[in-house]
């Protein structure tokens, strides 16, 4: 019998339990330590970041057309940012912007037709604002696209590559062009749209959707230690299901649409996403489901997915019918 067939499966799973539980009960112990820790680091980028009133920052804001975007142009014109506005459709950008000059008193609104997979449309927008406000106070890039099937249903793979192409490409291409005029601002901000999905694995019909959002956040998580000493604040904001027209333009050929019966109304989590950016948070996780998900996901990984999994038949409304009806 060679080595490999006497290794007794029961033995090896017993005794990595007995390394986990170890490990475990010296991180519970260790725990009160930790914490304080985690709060001194939070105290001291909070100290560095602030003060950061609105008034006056120059904003930019991709996908501001609809949706979490369209509300948070609302909210920080409400506060006296100057905004710029891009997006593909130019008449509902048109809109909001009417909307944050004659509701919010916003005074400097400039609106402009980017598709954020496009090099030239960013590269051509920077040079715009860099003509014209030579900085930029807080890059918000939410412009983004979902799907809603499973893998084997798409008909076509480029549905996996048009999300990266906006989703991670859009964003993280739209970073690099900005970089100098971020540096010309004082505590400037760079804020990431991203999503619950990417702190909670094993949401189904999303698999190209969740990992573009995973894919920001190491590409941001990086790019935050290489900016640190600048004084640049890159914030990833992680929202659950919010009311918008994302359902309209998820990518493919029937997907499946969220259920928005719970979800969180765009006003609300766009404050909340301000509010987080101005205080200069490293995340704004925007639900308690996200909250413990963050927790367990280094210590209970297989507890997660299991809820996670089962959980997420009450995302969307197809699959919901499909639990009554059985
Ligand atoms: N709704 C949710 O439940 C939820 C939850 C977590 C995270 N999010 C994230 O929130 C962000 C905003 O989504 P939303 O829910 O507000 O959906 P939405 O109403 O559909 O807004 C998406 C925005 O992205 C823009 N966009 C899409 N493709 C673009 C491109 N190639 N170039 C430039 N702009 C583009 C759209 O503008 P045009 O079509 O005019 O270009 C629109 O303004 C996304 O990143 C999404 O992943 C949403």
């Amino acid at each position: 019998m060679s080595a490999l067939t006497q290794i007794n499966p029961l033995a090896v799973i017993t005794s990595s339990s007995v390394v986990s539980t170890v490990i475990l009960t010296g991180f519970v112990l260790a725990l009160p330590f930790l914490y304080l820790a985690n709060f001194y680091f939070r105290y001291k980028r909070h100290q560095a970041a602030t003060p950061w009133p609105v008034n006056g920052k120059v904003v930019v804001i991709t996908g501001a057309s609809s949706g979490i975007g369209e509300e948070l142009a609302y909210e920080f014109a409400r506060q006296g940012a100057k905004l710029i506005l891009c997006a593909r459709r130019v008449d509902k950008l048109s809109n909001v912007a009417q909307v944050c000059k004659d509701k919010y008193g916003a005074v400097d609104v400039t609106i402009s037709k980017a598709d954020v997979t496009r090099e030239s449309d960013v590269v051509r927008l920077i040079e715009t604002i860099s003509a014209t406000h030579d900085k930029i106070d807080c890059l918000v890039l939410n412009a983004g696209v979902s799907m809603g099937e499973a893998l084997e249903k798409i008909s076509d793979f480029s549905v996996i590559k048009d999300i990266m192409d906006v989703n991670y490409f859009g964003s993280t291409m739209f970073t690099y062009h900005a970089l100098p005029l971020l540096k010309n601002a004082e505590k400037s901000r760079i804020v990431i749209v991203s999503s619950l999905s990417a702190i909670i694995p094993g949401v189904p019909y999303r698999s190209g959707y969740n990992a573009s959002k995973y894919a920001l956040k190491g590409f941001f998580e990086s790019l935050q230690a290489e900016l640190i000493n600048d004084n640049i604040f890159i914030t990833i904001a992680y929202p659950g299901v919010v009311k918008t027209e994302i359902n309209q333009s998820r990518l493919g050929k029937n997907p499946i649409s969220l259920d928005f019966s719970n979800a969180m109304s765009a006003e609300e989590c766009s404050k909340i996403i301000v509010d987080g950016t101005i205080k200069g948070h490293k995340e704004i996780i925007l639900t308690n489901m996200g909250r413990l998900g963050r927790i367990m996901e280094g210590i209970f990984p297989d507890l997660l997915f299991h809820l996670s999994y089962s959980r997420s038949k009450n995302y969307f409304s197809e699959e919901k019918e499909k639990v009554k009806d059985q």
